[in-house]
């Protein structure tokens, strides 16, 4: 992950209203040659000031469509402005206001652990393997993806990938998030003995040659740090305080707290279906904690919160904030460029087709702001 160096020490003296104000001006000033984003896990202060929030997949379709902003300011995690850049022109600065917002999962894939993977699998059997990537993986490892006719996807579309892979491959390699890959290829019908689970950190990843010859899904061991604080516990807990409750979750949740769950799926499924509920309903989530608040306040005729009695915050996505976000568009009015992602364009033009595959296997996404 690149180093970020501490702010100014002027940025620590500053009150909120200043900051918000001097941000307010410099997005006016900008106009359309700033475009910010914001991922639904950043917190209020931030997502005031994106232009068009969504998940990984609405946020990588509308990055995709900037073709006349000079700047990009990505308030998300680092992989997400990796695929900004990717899919924006060259003249396009795609800017994450704090280089230190990286994933926890996506840095369980790590592309030498990749190449070692396909080694021994490939070397296992003659079968097709197509790899899948989840969107929460870095530059490299789309590029692998791109390169040997594998495909990115996100929570929203890793069903039609998936099935995707299975019509060009008999197997699919599916990585960084096991629960992912897993909740989804059960979702198609495919039992638990067709999945095997590959351990980078393990020899082989700890698998036989033969057990791969009898899988169809080889699913990488990661996870999100913050999805897999859902436990089966807290489902029962929740039903036993109150049984109108409707559990939702994010199906980077393990395969037991989906199960339990009413329903499952990506940040712009559960936004929707809290959204077209009716009135009276209750609600507890599982997934990160700023969504699961805002979502509480934006439907105050029903009631909603986590699922979880602890606070399930993404750490890294926090990073960014207001004055992060302040920082980065002084030095932009400076006439300074800072914090750009800049993906090699060797690692861009494999990606690319990681990237576009998941692209055009997605149902279009509205560009307005939620
Ligand atoms: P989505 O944005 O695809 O729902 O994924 C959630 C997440 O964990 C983003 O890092
Ligand atoms: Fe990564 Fe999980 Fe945070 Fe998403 S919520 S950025 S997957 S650690």
């Amino acid at each position: 992950m690149p180093f970020q160096p501490p702010l100014p020490s002027e940025y620590a003296a500053q009150s909120r209203d200043d900051i918000i104000a001097r941000i307010q001006r410099h997005k006016n000033s900008f106009g359309p040659s700033l475009v910010v984003l914001g991922h639904h896990y950043q917190e209020d202060d931030v997502i005031r000031f994106a232009d068009f929030t969504g998940d990984s997949l609405k946020l990588s379709q509308i990055a995709a469509r900037q073709k006349h902003a000079r700047y990009v300011v990505f308030c998300g995690v680092h992989f997400m402005a990796e695929s900004a850049d990717i899919l924006t022109g060259d003249d396009v600065a795609v800017i994450l206001p704090d280089l230190s917002a990286g994933c926890s999962m996506a840095d369980m894939a790590h592309i030498d652990q990749l190449e070692d993977a396909w080694d021994f699998l490939t070397a296992a059997t003659d079968a097709t393997i197509v790899p899948i990537t989840y969107v929460n993986s870095s530059a490299d490892v789309k590029a692998f993806c791109g390169r040997h006719g594998g495909a990115c996807c996100t929570s929203s579309n890793a069903r039609l990938i998936l099935e995707w892979a299975l019509d060009r491959g008999q197997k699919a390699i599916f990585l960084p998030d096991q629960h992912l890959g897993r909740n989804t290829a059960c979702a198609m019908g495919h039992a638990l003995d067709s999945m095997v689970l590959y351990d980078p950190k393990q020899r082989d990843g700890g698998l036989s040659a033969q057990s791969v010859r009898d899988s169809t899904f080889i699913l990488w061991k990661g996870h999100c740090s913050v999805h897999g604080l859902f436990t089966t516990a807290n489902c029962d807990e929740i039903r036993g305080l109150d049984p109108a409750f409707n559990i939702l979750v994010h199906p980077e949740c393990s395969r037991e707290v989906v199960q339990r769950s009413d329903y499952a799926g990506s940040t712009e499924y559960i936004i929707k279906t809290v959204g077209d509920a009716p009135p009276g309903t209750k609600w507890a989530i599982g997934t990160e904690i700023h969504l699961v608040t805002r979502l509480a306040a934006a439907h105050p005729d029903k009631t909603v919160r986590s699922l979880a009695g602890i606070q399930c915050l993404c750490t890294t996505m926090y990073r960014i904030d207001i004055k992060h976000l302040l920082y980065v568009l002084d030095q932009l009015a400076a006439g300074r460029v800072v914090n750009r992602i800049t993906v090699p364009p060797d690692v861009k033009r494999d990606a690319v087709l990681a990237l576009d595959r998941m692209l055009a296997n997605a149902a279009p996404q509205p560009a307005s702001v939620d």
